[in-house]
């Protein structure tokens, strides 16, 4: 059979890693109905299946053109039996059951409301579900022990879950530029995460913080967070000390997605622009706390609406020496990263992680300044951020 125009077959390789994985795709139909598998897979802690969802959608996402027919699928790596099912479902239907099911499922439902609270994940959620908690104002009056984080998490559930804007970020961008610099002058903020790949929506900031000269950066995290609570900036914080430490026999465990930077997971206030132009009084520094009462918790999901913004960021302080690691490593996505080190262990025998890339035959690691030079190293064509998006 002589393949017409456009039977043109494609090929794509098997990691991800080696896959440019552009921002916007032709398959959005089909990815959206997958992830709402792999996102009940991790409600259900089936991670194997979680995975293989993950990296069927990422497929889909690194293809030229629309999937119109099941034979388009042919030679693509990752698509499973039940992904392939699925696909040809809603080809045929337009939509697929077992998607349609589940979204009405009330576990997924509770599920996916319960893990939006920022603090709160799959096991805790599945806990509270077994209790009959359903929704964040169930939990909120149910009296659980909450742990801080969980605490803000219920506060500030509206906010967190409005997606974080570019323009937001580049505001926030100037305020810890500002806050850096008066602490440590030199120092430099880069912005990571989803924005980095070219998202214009997020459910955080992330940013790196360095400083040229090896050494000077440590201890700059507490002073950094304690001026921005001095202005009233912070809502939430939790800081913790860099960990790190380089042995001969390379790392100690085995490179998880945890690293050992100094770093803080925080709760920004982030003011509202104002839109009149009548003389108010001047804009107040947002240092007010709102009253800690019984019914603080329930404060946003009342839908009381503040003049300003609860906004997740991450800070993570890296030595320069490590900061192209760094910067690899918390640019994401999540797939493009898991599979970056699945490629480094199985294909290269190395140990990649955010600080480092160690050869174990070798047993040497492998220095870098620039994330091409990692690639590199790993035998790859480099992926620039903005086709990271797996
Ligand atoms: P949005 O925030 O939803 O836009 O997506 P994102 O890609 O920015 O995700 P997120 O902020 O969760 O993480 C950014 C990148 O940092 C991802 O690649 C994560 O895998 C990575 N990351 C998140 N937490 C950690 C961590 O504790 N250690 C390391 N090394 N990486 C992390
Ligand atoms: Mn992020
Ligand atoms: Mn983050």
């Amino acid at each position: 059979l002589e393949p017409g125009p456009k039977a043109v077959m494609i090929t794509l390789n098997g990691y991800a890693c080696q896959r440019r994985t552009p921002l916007q795709h032709h398959n959005t139909v089909l990815t959206e109905a997958l992830l709402v598998l792999a996102e009940n897979a991790e409600f259900c802690e089936d991670e194997g299946r979680n995975i293989a969802f993950k990296r069927a959608v990422s497929v889909l996402k690194a293809l030229p053109q629309a999937v119109r027919k099941m034979g388009d699928l042919q030679g693509l790596p990752c698509l499973g039996e039940h992904s392939q099912r699925v696909i040809k479902e809603i080809l045929e239907d337009g939509k697929s059951r077992e998607v349609e099911t589940t979204l009405q499922s009330e576990q997924y439902q509770a599920m996916k409301s319960l893990t939006g609270i920022f603090g709160v994940g799959v096991k805790t959620a599945d806990r509270w579900f077994r209790e009959g908690l359903q929704q964040p104002s169930d939990v909120a009056r149910s009296g659980q022990r909450l742990n801080h984080a969980q605490q803000a998490g219920l506060q500030y559930y509206n906010d967190l879950n409005t997606p974080v804007t570019k323009a937001e970020a580049d505001v926030i961008s100037r305020i810890v530029e500002g806050v850096v610099q008066e602490v440590l002058p030199g120092a430099e903020i880069t912005l990571t995460g989803g924005f980095r790949r070219g998202k214009q929506t997020g459910h955080d900031v992330d940013f790196l913080i360095s400083h040229p000269e090896e050494g000077r950066e440590e201890g700059l995290l507490p002073k950094v967070v304690s001026l921005l609570e001095t202005q009233g900036l912070l809502l939430y914080q939790k800081t913790t000390r860099n960990s790190y430490l380089e042995t001969k026999e390379g790392p100690a465990r085995p490179p998880s997605n945890m690293d050992r930077f100094e770093r803080c997971f925080s709760i920004f206030k982030l003011e509202r622009p104002r839109h009149s132009t009548s003389p108010e009084e001047p804009p107040q520094a947002a240092c007010e706390e709102s009253p800690r009462g019984e019914d603080s918790a329930l404060e946003q999901l009342a839908g009381e609406r503040q003049d300003w913004k609860a906004v997740r960021v991450d800070l993570v302080v890296t030595p320069v020496s490590q900061f192209a690691f760094a910067l690899l490593g918390w640019t994401g996505s999540q797939l493009f990263e898991r599979e970056l080190r699945r490629w480094a262990g199985q294909e290269k025998n190395m140990s990649l992680s955010s600080h480092a890339l160690f050869d174990n035959k070798r047993k040497q690691y492998l220095r870098a300044s620039s994330e091409e030079e990692i690639f590199a190293h790993l035998g790859l064509e480099y992926i620039p951020p903005c086709e990271r998006n797996a």
